[in-house]
């Protein structure tokens, strides 16, 4: 057996059948009489040993960053508190996934009210969309987002045809303007995105600035609209203007059904594969990475966000297998999280992206090929910022992984 697949289990997971004292607690009670933070959450793991959705509570312990779990359906310490710096509490909210020593948690809901309170409260998710007009800007776009301290969850690449552009702004039906915002919003390429965060419809909102451009740069000179937009119409982007709104938005562009949802733009021709790994997504790197890549001349014709379950993981990199000593390590980093995969579009591309990404390890990089992606975003040959193709004739081949397979 492969020693680093070895190393990458060897986790402080226990068998033993022991009962915690302090699992059915909200507060653990330390020595000096003081209360310690706890956060709880019922998580699902997906056992593919075993076929079987196990369920945990997980306990965070935001003083020392340290996780707990324990074993629902048997009743028992499933991994005792341990020190887990790849956790943030940030990464602690419902329908979100996270690594704990390499399996992928969905935290499905919030095991006490004391988490639900001081967790739940104000988290929103949102609907963005970037409208035609500033699409090739879509990285200066996220670095926005995410300096505002929201985060995407979801996000596509998609062409609305007029008919499903008119059905999204149906409110406006009987607004003079109505044939015109159509028109300009079916006539090239958007990017919706799920966007989560405290209150994140406001800030959303605020980030855009008024719907006139003209506007927003007398009013709110830092906003989106008022760096980026053109007018009234050519305005960047659309935000949800309520919870209900939101909701609604969201299930039109990532509808519950999968397959249901307006189609990704890939052409699947001349184009290469980039995939934004889990940790520099996670790292808050997407928009600087997005950034580097549209400003190096390359063309970004289909993009969108997956979360890549272990067994996707391992047939997308078989090729590795065997043959590179990180494949495993590779694997429980792709689907640690979401990723954002990219289609990059233009001829040669698979070699010029290549040569843009930069040696595999980050280390080297740095002292060869200081401006490329891994040398500035990459950490170790493992989290190195980016996956790309590495032939030529596989372009096409993992752009279709994508988003012909996993977005069917
Ligand atoms: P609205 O919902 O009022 O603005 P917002 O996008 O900020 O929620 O309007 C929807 C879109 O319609 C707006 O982004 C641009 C367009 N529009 C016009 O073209 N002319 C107008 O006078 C208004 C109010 C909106
Ligand atoms: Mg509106």
């Amino acid at each position: 057996m492969d020693r680093r697949q070895e190393s990458t289990l060897d986790v402080p997971f226990t068998d033993t059948n022991t009962q915690s004292p302090s699992i059915h607690l909200t507060y653990l009670t330390l020595d000096c009489g003081m209360k310690e933070d706890r956060y709880a959450f019922l998580a699902e793991w997906y056992d593919p040993t075993a076929a079987l959705l196990r369920r945990y509570q997980l306990f965070y312990y935001p003083k020392d960053g340290s996780v707990e779990m324990f074993d629902v359906k048997n009743q028992r310490i499933f991994l005792r508190r341990t020190k887990y710096e790849d956790l943030h509490q940030e990464d602690l909210f419902i329908g979100n996934r996270v690594n704990v020593f390499s399996r992928q948690l969905n935290l499905i809901e919030y095991g006490d009210q004391y988490t639900a309170n001081k967790l739940g409260s104000k988290k929103e998710r949102t609907l963005a969309v970037v409208k035609p007009d500033v699409v090739t800007k879509i990285g200066d776009v996220l670095e926005l987002i995410y300096s505002s301290n929201l985060i995407v969850t979801k996000a596509k690449m998609t062409k609305l045809t007029w008919s499903q552009a008119a059905d999204f702004y149906m409110e406006h039906q009987t607004k003079p303007f109505f044939n015109n915002l159509v028109q300009f919003v079916s006539s090239g390429p958007v990017v919706a995105m799920e966007l989560m965060g405290d209150e994140a419809i406001s800030i959303w909102r605020r980030l855009l600035g008024p719907a006139d451009s003209a506007v927003a740069r007398r009013e709110a000179p830092q906003s989106v609209r008022a760096q980026f937009g053109t007018d009234g119409i050519k305005n960047v982007g659309h935000g949800s203007d309520s919870l209900a709104a939101a909701a609604r938005e969201l299930e039109f562009f990532f509808p519950s059904k999968i397959g249901h949802g307006p189609s990704n733009t890939a052409i699947f021709t001349d184009c290469t594969c980039c995939i934004i790994k889990p940790h520099a997504i996670s790292e808050g790197l997407t928009g600087k990475i997005v950034n580097s890549i549209s400003s190096a001349g390359f063309e970004i014709s289909a993009l969108q966000m997956f979360n890549v379950d272990r067994a996707n993981a391992e047939e997308f990199y078989e090729v590795y297998k065997g043959v590179v000593t990180e494949y495993p390590s590779m694997v429980t980093e792709l689907c640690s999280g979401p990723c954002m995969v990219l289609e990059i579009h233009g001829t040669d591309t698979p070699k010029s992206f290549r040569e843009f990404c930069g040696p595999a390890d980050p280390e080297i990089a740095r002292h060869l090929r200081p401006t490329t992606l891994r040398a500035l975003y990459g950490k170790d040959k493992v989290k190195n910022a980016v996956h790309c193709t590495d032939l030529a004739e596989d372009g096409v081949l993992e752009v279709q992984y994508f988003f012909k397979i996993l977005d069917g």
